[in-house]
């Protein structure tokens, strides 16, 4: 049984081929919608969600197979008081496959050492979110035609940003990539990510607080939100948290085929004026991130 955690957990090998499952998905869409039939996968989220939860649940239902689940912590035992372990253990009984979001680092790897079926980390608090990352990937696959030789931007909240730390821990495994942390002081990229990530793989990178200074270089623009729900107090976050905008006018000096990517939610980081530029990306990223997900099941679930 293999579980995933981590985007590390897969081989970059295993990451290509479910890269090209989910191309040949959205290819031959039919050949796929009964792969999973009798299939359960449950959901087990502790923390907000829109396009994980829903994009899981699709991904299922689009192989044939169904699910269940809970959507928020006050509708499950953990109110009682129930251990993420007792949770996970009980719900391998009905279930060929879980996805779990916490609030809290490192839960549902405790969950998988309970569990007696595959789980998949769906977020765990500011920590990895490595099926957004399997969504980044597919989606720079998809806009650049490659996932070397690029300069990625990643602005915004880095410190918290736990799709920023899973994404950066996948490129740092290709060849010939840049990066251009853009962030505030205070939410700087962790030191442990510069240096066992980006120091230990030989990555080029540079911080700065300058996103006009920079954007000329990009290839790629992976935007973020300021994340609220991980600051100790809210003067902070309202001090932080329109630090960048992104406008129009931001990207008058961007390259001609820059692609803007964002994990969403949005809140007030990219105006809404960027949607209809074609270098906007982020709501062809969600399609994606469906299709990718319906990969990654039929791999864990052992699906020819
Ligand atoms: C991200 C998350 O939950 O970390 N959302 C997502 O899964 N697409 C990003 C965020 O909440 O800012």
């Amino acid at each position: 049984m293999k579980n995933l955690m981590n985007i590390t957990d897969l081989a970059v090998e295993e990451i290509d081929e479910l890269v090209a499952v989910a191309e040949d998905i959205i290819a031959n869409p039919v050949k796929y919608r009964d792969k999973c039939r009798y299939k359960k996968l449950a959901t087990l989220f502790f923390e907000p969600s829109t396009r994980t939860r829903l994009s899981f649940e699709a991904a299922m239902l689009e192989l044939g197979g169904s699910v269940l689940g809970f959507s928020e912590a006050n509708s499950s035992s953990a109110v009682k008081g129930e251990s993420v372990a007792d949770t996970a253990r009980t719900v391998s009984c009905y279930a060929d496959i879980i996805a779990m979001r916490h609030p809290k680092e490192g839960a549902p790897l405790v969950a998988s050492m309970a569990a007696s079926v595959p789980i998949i980390n769906a977020g765990d608090g500011g920590h990895n979110h490595p099926t957004q990352t399997l969504t980044d990937l597919l989606t720079i696959k998809r806009e650049k035609g490659r996932l070397n030789n690029l300069t990625i931007g990643f602005c915004g909240d880095l410190k918290f940003g736990r799709t920023v730390h899973s994404l950066i821990e996948a490129m740092a495994r290709y060849t010939g990539i840049r990066v251009v942390l853009i962030s505030p002081d205070e939410l700087k990229l962790p030191g442990y990510l510069k240096k066992e990530t980006l120091d230990a793989k030989g990555i080029e990178y540079l911080e700065t607080t300058d996103l006009s200074a920079v954007m000329p270089e990009l290839d790629i623009l992976y935007m973020t939100r300021v994340q609220r729900e991980r600051f100790f107090n809210e003067e902070d976050y309202l001090r932080l948290k329109d630090s960048y905008i992104l406008t129009p006018a931001k990207l008058e000096n961007a390259k001609s085929d820059l692609a803007i990517l964002h994990p969403l939610p949005r809140v007030n980081e990219i105006h809404t004026s960027v949607d209809s530029d074609p270098r906007a990306c982020y709501f062809r990223q969600v399609l994606n991130g469906k299709f990718i997900r319906m990969a990654l099941i039929l791999k864990l679930l052992e699906v020819e």
